[in-house]
């Protein structure tokens, strides 16, 4: 309701009780109505403006913080666009790294193949020498082996063409008249030089039969009937230069002396050797050591 029709409607109120009030009355009331409803009309309208300076100002503060909303909205949007861009940033330094790690693996990786690869070649190397040289060794050996093969046969064959020609000899001397023997006959008798060339295997690894060829020791070539320690171009040891010196003569006895034990007979010769301690085996090589002699 308006403020013009709220004065209308106190007049109206006024003169419908005309006959209590008098007329003046009435205008005093409708004026003092009027006042007073102006004054009301004077409030409410403080009110409504007060009301409305209320509202602009809550409009304005809603406002105000709606803004201040999106701007914090914004804010924290931007702030999560950047975070994104951290993380994406983050990841994207991540996986370079990573990618580059393993191309360090994989470049060291094939470094050690490449190494394993020298070293299995080397190894196989040293092996084909190794396996070259072991083939060269036995390929030496088998020659070796031949050679001593050829020899023993050669001196085997020696020896068999010796035994002969003395056989041959001794069946010439039971024609003609037989040379004065080196060794006694009686001896000669019981000593049987093929038995002994057998015993002159355990003499060969220091004695020769050939003539002039030392080993170990001097050639056993003629040996009977010499004197000991005297053969040319063979270094005795003072003991044995001695023994010969004092007059002594390799005949059937002191030969038997000798090689029954040759450093009880003669402490200090270089001939290392146990000796025969059977008799007929010493009656055997002496004869054989007698058929030395025959070219
Ligand atoms: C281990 C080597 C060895 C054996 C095995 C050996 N001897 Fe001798 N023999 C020697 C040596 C070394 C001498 C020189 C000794 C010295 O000068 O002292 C020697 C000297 C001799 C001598 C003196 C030769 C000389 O010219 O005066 C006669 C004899 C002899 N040996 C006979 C034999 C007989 C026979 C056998 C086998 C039954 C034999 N030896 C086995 C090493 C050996």
């Amino acid at each position: 309701m308006s403020m013009k029709q709220i004065v209308h409607s106190a007049a109206l109120t006024c003169s419908i009780g005309l006959g209590l009030v008098t007329v003046q009355a009435c205008a005093d009331k409708s004026s003092k109505n009027s006042i007073q409803a102006e004054s009301t009309t004077n409030e409410i309208e403080n009110t409504a403006r007060i009301q409305q300076d209320e509202n602009q100002k809550i409009a304005e503060q809603t406002a105000k913080e709606a803004a201040d909303k999106l701007a914090a909205e914004q804010a924290l949007a931007e702030k999560a666009v950047k975070e994104v861009a951290v993380k994406e940033a983050a990841i994207q330094r991540a996986a370079a790294e990573k990618a580059a790690e393993l191309a360090i693996t994989k470049a060291a990786e094939k470094e050690r193949a490449a190494t394993n690869l020298a070293d299995e070649k080397a190894a196989k190397l040293v092996a084909a020498k190794a396996k070259k040289d072991a083939e060269a060794k036995i390929v030496a050996e088998s020659a070796a082996k031949k050679i001593a093969t050829k020899k023993l046969a050669e001196e085997q064959a020696a020896e068999t063409a010796r035994l002969a020609a003395i056989e041959a000899a001794k069946n010439k001397a039971a024609i003609t008249p037989p040379p004065a023997p080196i060794l006694a006959a009686a001896q000669n008798t019981v000593g049987n030089p093929e038995a002994g060339a057998l015993v002159f295997k355990k003499c060969r690894a220091c004695h020769s039969n050939v003539e002039g060829k030392k080993k170990v020791g001097p050639s056993l070539f003629g040996v009977v009937g010499r004197t000991p320690g005297t053969l040319e171009g063979y270094k005795y040891s003072t003991a044995m230069k001695n023994f010969g010196a004092g007059g002594a003569v390799w005949d059937a006895q002191t030969l038997s002396e000798y090689l029954t034990s040759p450093r009880t007979m003669l402490p200090k010769v270089k001939m290392i050797f146990p000796g025969l301690k059977e008799q007929q085996d010493r009656l055997d090589i002496i004869s054989y050591l007698d058929t030395l002699n025959v070219n």
